[in-house]
């Protein structure tokens, strides 16, 4: 395979290297973000193909079995642990398979089946609460103009003399998400989300973590009924210090301050809320009694004498002068606030007055939210570097000259990945439009090309990693190009190790995320086949704290105890792209050994390349029941890469993966090696060689002395001829359909 050179320069010293250390301020929230990457999702959630009516009872009796397992397994990683592996989606459709598979066979249906379970489905986490005044939403001005109009509105709708005062409150617009309290006689009994506006979640438990809000209102005026209206939100600080916590214990990274706020408050366990440091802002009211003022102002001062807190930054203002100087001001202070906000809200402070207006649509005639723009700079773009995620996606972000963006110094953007530089061409050496919206990771939106140096050239992405030089590929239609150096790939060791134990794959008792987390750092082990190798290091492994004689010992037996290995869990292990469990086992039942594998895989992708239709070995690899082309290609570019060869060569130096039993089949083909060649009549090839692995027959793609047997169809050639040269049987279609019973 060829090798362009790297062009790749490393990280500078705690620049993205370390990123994940630093907490304090703005920028490196943005550093966070660019090289975190995303938490390990399991990357072969799928199940089988066939059709659920189409399994035979066996086939079914052991995906029950597979899928109660698989579906406890995410429910407790969601659930309980706040690390789910999968998406949402492949969740939901490995419930769905369950469910088909149930319906077509009732009386397979497992006592621990996850369709018996109750409150398990994400989707029905909380109960439902109906709104008793709809939670609404407010209409958008964008600049002068807007806000002018909208209080020109206002006077007109009032028919207000042209010398009446119009106060309004002026507040900040926080990025957060908005939810409901309600108290009855002062006492905080219920909380919701905003939901469709009409009915939200019951997240009751979870907002009474929530230091901002009190359990109890102080003093009186709140009535029998008072509901609180206002924004649950994350400071800046918070977000970067939960991020870093959540990546350390190998956990789900957020995007930004208001997502984080969100998932964490949508915990099903009010304990996880709890160790979010989440915030709350009033700045309303849904079902009340009686308003315990007059105007917006006043009922905000109430709230504030209760407990609830306000924001500090609002103010009363009277006319549109007012009003812009409020906005330039916070627009000026925003980036100094500590928390997102993405706009100013403005309300007629007058209750009457905001009765008579009444709402149009989804939003209040009486208040308007005035958005900042998003924040836009041009600067110099320095360098492209290339950051490795935990799962191996090559992610390039722009290296600038610093840059202020609305009060932020900002050094990095992200580029998306390689299509979005080609598109934009985007060249090392140009001057770029950059921009901050309300989320906060900066982007890259043009080139400015007056400005472009002659000698800059279009960026040629990078086709290996360049954290561990194992060539990077792209699969069809995927936007992002991956490291296929999973094994030994150091952006990538600390999840595939923790891959190669987990429970389905090597299972070694005593040695979990926490142990391999902590051997990998302090340079215990690095790649796999050093796990076999702990031995070595008996005494080391003894001084460590928490370690002594005995648990070490057991740890070595029980490493020891997994040096015979059965096939699938084998291949399981070695982490290749879209092999889960299910395509492992195909490939142990199909292949048997690892070294028939292999050299499948090798042979797969020479002399002409993989997916090349006339090589042999690529289509047995590919006609694998349930494998096809994407994980086929998988298989190819991992044995392709000469650093994953030589991970695997030195863990079977250590390690012995079992012959894969076959299956039990007792037809007179069963055990016994085919190969198909000529044209068939009565069946594809593909039916021809799915009815041989059915049978229990293995089948190749050429003729060699561990050939069983040769079923020849007209225009049979070489296969033929080496077939009888070697003195193999060969027979006709007809007699290998009788032979399969099906004659
Ligand atoms: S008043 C009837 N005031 O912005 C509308 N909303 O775009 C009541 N928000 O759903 C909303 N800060 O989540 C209001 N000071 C503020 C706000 C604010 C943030 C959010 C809120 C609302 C959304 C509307």
């Amino acid at each position: 395979m060829p090798r362009p050179a790297v062009s790749w320069r490393g990280p500078a010293d705690g620049e993205f290297g370390d990123c994940t250390r630093r907490v304090a301020g703005y920028d490196p929230i943005v550093l966070s973000l660019l090289c975190l990457g995303v938490p390990p999702m399991s990357s072969d959630p799928s199940t089988s193909t066939k059709p659920a009516g189409d399994l035979t009872p066996d086939e079914a009796a052991g995906e029950l079995a597979r899928l109660a397992d698989e579906i406890a397994d995410h429910d407790r990683r969601y659930y309980r642990e706040d690390s789910p592996t999968i998406s949402d989606a492949a969740y939901d459709a490995l419930r769905r398979r369950n469910a088909e598979i149930e319906a077509a066979f009732p009386d397979l249906i497992r006592a621990d089946s996850p369709s018996r379970r109750v409150g398990a489905a994400p989707s029905e986490k909380f109960a439902k609460v109906r709104h008793r005044v709809a939670m609404l939403s407010l209409d958008n001005a964008f600049d002068e103009q807007d806000v002018t109009d909208f209080i020109a509105r206002i006077r007109r709708f009032l028919r207000l003399e042209p010398d009446e005062e119009v106060a309004l409150t002026a507040e900040p617009k926080i990025d957060g998400l908005s939810a409901a309290l309600r108290y009855e006689d002062g006492v905080f009994v219920q909380g919701a989300t905003r939901g469709d506006g009409e009915v939200g979640e019951d997240v009751t438990r979870n907002l009474s973590t929530i230091d901002d809000i009190p359990r109890r209102l102080k003093g009186s005026g709140f009535g029998r009924v008072f509901e609180v209206r206002g924004e649950v939100y994350m400071t800046h600080a918070d977000f970067a210090a939960l991020n870093e916590r959540q990546a350390a214990e190998g956990k789900q990274v957020f995007a930004n301050p208001r997502n984080s706020a969100a998932g964490s408050l949508r915990q099903l366990d009010p304990s996880i809320t709890a160790s979010r440091p989440l915030r709350f802002f009033a700045y309303g009211w849904g079902e009340v009694e009686a308003p315990p003022a007059e105007t917006q102002w006043g009922v905000y001062e109430a709230m504030r004498e209760w407990g609830l807190p306000t924001n500090p930054l609002m103010r009363r203002v009277k006319s549109v002068e007012e009003i812009i100087a409020f906005y330039a001001e916070i627009e000026a202070g925003r980036a100094s606030l500590g928390y997102d906000i993405d706009g100013v809200v403005y309300k007629l402070d007058r209750l009457d007055w905001q009765r008579r207006l009444g709402f149009v649509s989804r939003s209040p005639r009486w208040a308007v939210a005035h958005k900042f723009p998003a924040e836009q700079a041009t600067t110099v773009l320095e360098d492209i570097g290339i950051n490795v995620g935990r799962t191996g996606a090559l992610t390039p972000f722009a290296r600038l000259r610093p840059v202020t963006v609305g009060g932020v110094v900002v050094r990095t953007a992200t580029l998306h990945n390689e299509d979005e530089i080609a598109r934009k061409d985007i060249r090392i050496g140009d001057t770029v439009t950059i921009q901050r919206a309300g989320d906060v990771i900066p982007q890259v939106l043009g080139v400015v090309l007056d400005k472009r140096p002659k000698e800059a050239a279009p960026f040629e992405f990078p086709t290996v990693c360049p954290a561990c030089g194992s060539h990077a590929v792209r699969e069809g239609g995927e936007a992002v190009r991956r490291c296929t150096g999973g094994l030994i790939c150091p952006a990538q060791a600390v999840e595939r190790l923790i891959h190669f134990v987990s429970r389905n794959a090597f299972d070694i008792e005593g040695l979990g995320e926490k142990q391999v987390t902590a051997f990998h750092q302090d340079g215990l082990i690095a790649q796999p086949a050093d796990i076999f190798r702990l031995h070595e290091q008996r005494d080391g492994l003894i001084a460590r704290e928490g370690w002594a004689e005995t648990s070490v010992g057991n740890l070595l037996a029980a490493i020891d105890a997994r040096r015979e290995i059965d096939l699938n869990r084998f291949i399981f292990a070695l982490g290749i792209r879209h092999v889960g469990e299910t395509t492992a086992r195909r490939l142990a039942r199909h292949y048997g050994t690892f070294e028939a594998l292999r050299a499948g895989a090798e042979e797969a992708q020479m002399p002409e390349g993989k997916g090349d239709p006339g090589n042999e070995a690529w289509q047995e690899l590919v006609n694998v029941e349930g494998i096809g082309a994407v994980v086929a290609e998988a298989v190819v570019d991992f044995f392709a890469e000469p650093k994953n060869r030589e991970a695997v060569d030195a863990l079977c130096a250590e390690v012995r993966p079992l012959e894969a039993a076959r299956p039990a089949a007792t037809s007179p083909v069963s055990g016994k090696t085919v190969v198909f060649t000529g044209s068939l009549e009565r069946m594809t090839r593909d039916e021809a060689k799915a009815m041989a692995e059915r049978l229990g027959a293995r089948t190749a793609g050429s003729v060699s002395a561990k050939t069983d047997l040769v079923v020849a169809g007209p225009g049979a050639g070489s296969k033929l001829k080496k077939a009888e040269e070697l003195g193999i049987e060969v027979i006709d279609e007809a007699e290998w359909l009788a032979r399969a019973g099906e004659g």
